[in-house]
């Protein structure tokens, strides 16, 4: 396996070590190249992702991000030029984030109950794209706009990935989670695409919310959820409440996919640089672990896969709440766990 990685800002470059411990007990061919991109490098050259560079990351199998941004750097100089331009360069139009309330894992809901979703994000369409722009800016008649773009194309491939994983989970329910009441003319594409996509999929039951009540009963009914598919926008913000009631942003993983294997995937953390609290090895590695074992998943690394994700369920079934670990603990303990 040739494997790209770029840790990143903050602790993008603590939970990236913790997880390549892990990926080093349980694949053996392994050889991973690190790219110093991110803030600092910014600092120092002005360059974000330079093409070579993005051609190199091509020539790979997978990319392992750390996280990106950093409080020197105005906001989106890096979150734009360097994580959204790979997630549109390799065109990852699946951005899969799993939400799993594990065993021993406390959710802040009072009755949780089972929770086990799999949220699957728009990554290269909506209004992510760049598309809009500002008029007579610093005056007083400033207009600013951000264009949602939403191609049938795109939404097609998005809605029929999602159906594809719905059919092979047990529970077979696919909610769309949209906007449709105000959005007409996105929402009308997004529910009209599940539509017919759906008659190829009669085994799979369909349910749609919009984005304002699914935020509402990710907190009061998470269990209704199996497999969700919305827009890049509405994905991004209910896969942080999805992490949330499932324990914690430290243990949210995810995946950038090109599902059609032109590009390397690319697999992270749901969470970012966490500027308050990185260099002080306190950062959770668990989700940049679990990300890895989606990477292996994905790769068609079953049995390795199963073995960090066993891990990482052996591990939060018997971790004390009273004692936080620090980065490098929980790492060396997945690791051995995931070896073993
Ligand atoms: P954040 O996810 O970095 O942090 C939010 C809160 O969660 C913070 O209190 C942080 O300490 C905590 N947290 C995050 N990860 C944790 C972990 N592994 N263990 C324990 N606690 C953890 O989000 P933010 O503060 O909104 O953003 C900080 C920077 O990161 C910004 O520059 C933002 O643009 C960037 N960002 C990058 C990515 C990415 O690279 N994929 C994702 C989100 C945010
Ligand atoms: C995420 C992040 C990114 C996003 C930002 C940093 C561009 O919040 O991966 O969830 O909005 O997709
Ligand atoms: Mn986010």
């Amino acid at each position: 396996m040739r494997l790209a990685v770029i840790p990143g800002d903050g602790i993008g470059t603590e939970v990236v070590a913790e997880g390549l411990k892990v990926l080093g007990e349980v694949a053996h061919d392994v050889e991973t190249t690190s790219y110093d991109l991110g803030a600092a490098r910014w600092q120092r050259t002005g360059e974000l992702l330079p093409d070579s560079v993005l051609e190199e990351l091509r020539q790979h199998d997978a990319i392992l991000l750390g996280a990106v941004g950093d409080p020197s750097v105005p906001p989106g100089i890096l979150e734009r030029g360097l994580l959204l331009r790979l997630r549109f360069e390799l065109d990852h139009h699946v951005n899969l984030r799993p939400a799993k309330l594990y065993d021993g894992v406390r959710s802040p809901l009072a009755e949780p109950g089972e929770i086990d979703m799999l949220c699957i994000r728009e990554g290269t369409e909506g209004p992510y794209t760049g598309n809009g722009g500002v008029l007579r800016r610093d005056t007083p008649h400033e207009v600013a706009t951000e264009v949602s773009v939403n191609t049938a194309f795109g939404v097609e491939r998005v809605v029929r990935y999602a159906f594809e994983r719905a059919l092979a989970r047990p529970r077979r329910h696919l909610t769309l989670v949209h906007k449709t009441n105000v959005l007409s003319h996105a929402g009308s594409l997004w529910s009209r695409t599940v539509e017919e996509v759906a008659a190829e999929f009669t085994e799979v039951t369909v349910a749609y919310q919009h984005v304002d009540a699914a935020s509402m009963f990710f907190i009061t009914d998470p269990s209704r959820y199996d497999v969700i598919v919305t827009d890049n926008l509405f994905g991004d913000i209910i896969t942080d409440v999805a992490a949330a009631v499932t324990g914690g942003i430290g243990l949210a993983a995810s995946g950038n996919l090109d599902v059609s294997g032109t590009n390397p995937s690319m697999f992270e953390p749901v969470h970012g640089s966490a500027p308050d609290i990185a260099g002080q090895g306190k950062a959770d590695p668990t989700a940049t672990v679990l990300s890895v074992g989606l990477l292996l998943e994905h790769l068609g690394l079953g049995d390795q896969a199963r073995k960090v994700n066993a891990a990482v369920a052996f591990d939060l079934s018997t971790r004390d709440p009273l004692a936080p670990m620090r980065t490098s603990e929980v790492g060396d303990r997945l690791a051995a766990l995931a070896s073993g």
